[in-house]
């Protein structure tokens, strides 16, 4: 079964101003998919899609069905759907929320009512994963853009989503964090977790196995 599915996908913002139409896309497990394409596309409209937002923040007129795991995205609550599928997007000051690590990286978890044993051990295991532990009780705004980067990225790993999309989250980093990230991105997919990234940089095809193509309204599958 694939992680993630878009069958047929249509999407328009207003009535009869089409964005992209009988969108089609799959994910396996354990899987990295890149989608690339022009600025103004749709990519990160489509990423939206994925994870949610749209529509329960935005909305626009949809059409075709999204699947996670084979489960129709409608159906989930949003506990589920944040523990199913995570998104990373490309400026973390629009991801942060928190004036510390530690409440930025809590918040998910807690949200999921698990237990203060098991939100501790999410926090630390995140915190690990992204190298940052050593500032977990400090102020968000003090870091670095890359560090900031890597804080959102945690925050989505303590919910441990088995779907991630990340979208152009390499734009801005350094190459300490990108380094960093693609090490994340091989770990999660020898978890048999499924990746989907919005990147048009070259440089990090090596981590996927396919790439989509969106031009125009329509997505197609290019060859590595
Ligand atoms: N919330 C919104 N309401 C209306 N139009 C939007 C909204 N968000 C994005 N758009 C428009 O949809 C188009 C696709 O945007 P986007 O999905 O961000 O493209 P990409 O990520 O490929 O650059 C753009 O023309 C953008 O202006
Ligand atoms: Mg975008």
């Amino acid at each position: 079964m694939n992680a993630l599915e878009g069958r047929q996908i249509s999407f328009s913002y207003r009535k009869g101003t089409s964005l992209f139409s009988q969108v089609d896309i799959q994910v396996g497990q354990g899987e990295c998919v890149i989608l690339r394409g022009p600025s103004g596309c749709g990519k990160t409209t489509l990423c939206h899609m994925l994870v949610g937002i749209i529509p329960r923040s935005i909305s626009g007129e949809i059409k075709g069905d999204i699947l996670l795991f084979g489960q129709d995205i409608r159906t989930l609550s949003l506990a589920r759907l944040v523990q199913k599928v995570g998104v990373l997007f490309q400026n973390p000051d629009e991801q942060l929320f928190f004036p510390t690590v530690e409440d930025e990286i809590a918040f998910g978890p807690e949200n999921l009512c698990l237990s203060r044993k098991e939100i501790g051990l999410r926090i630390e295991e995140a915190l690990e994963t992204v190298q940052m532990s050593a500032f977990r009780l400090v102020e968000t705004e003090t870091l670095s853009y890359g560090q900031k980067q890597l804080i959102a990225l945690g925050a989505v790993l303590a919910l441990q989503p088995a779907i991630l999309i990340l979208d152009e989250a390499f734009s801005q980093l350094d190459s300490f964090s990108t380094q960093l990230v693609k090490g994340i991105i091989q770990a999660q997919k020898k978890m048999g977790h499924a990746i989907f990234m919005v990147e048009n940089s070259e440089d990090h095809l090596d981590l996927a196995e396919r790439v989509y193509e969106m031009h125009d309204g329509r997505v197609w599958e290019v060859a590595l």
